[in-house]
């Protein structure tokens, strides 16, 4: 199976690879897996305190298109507020990186993934960031 351009840009230099310091309030992680292959991502969100992330990385352990979706996923979340990255929709990545059908589980992994920081880092902070 052939890799598209993009995937294989991503993959051979995926960006913002790597992790933050434990222990920073400021930071969201989402470590999801994918049953269908055992495919495992982690990523993980620095958000200022306007609500906006600053920064993201990443660790896949998975196919080139995880690799290829997660990278991608950090570059788009930069800049936008919490509730933006929540919109991201697989659709989205799938479409950028022009991912085939078996290939689509994938870019579900780095929606998930990004969910589930966003998720942390709300819990991290409790409810009263809503409110005010
Ligand atoms: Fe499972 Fe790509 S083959 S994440």
């Amino acid at each position: 199976m052939a890799y598209s351009d993009k995937v294989l840009d991503h993959y051979e230099n995926p960006r913002n690879v790597g992790a933050f310091e434990k222990g920073d309030d400021s930071v969201g992680t989402g470590m999801v897996g994918a049953p269908a292959c055992g495919d495992v991502m982690k990523l993980q969100i620095k958000v200022g305190e306007d609500g906006v992330i600053q920064d993201a990385k990443f660790k896949t352990y998975g196919c080139g298109s995880a690799i290829a979706s997660s990278s991608l996923v950090t570059e788009w979340v930069k800049g936008k507020t919490l509730d933006e990255a929540l919109s991201i929709k697989n659709t989205q990545i799938a479409e950028e990186l022009a991912l085939p059908p078996v290939k689509i589980h994938c870019s579900i992994l780095a929606e998930d993934a990004i969910k589930a920081a966003v998720q942390d880092y709300q819990a991290k902070h409790g409810a009263s960031k809503e409110v005010a």
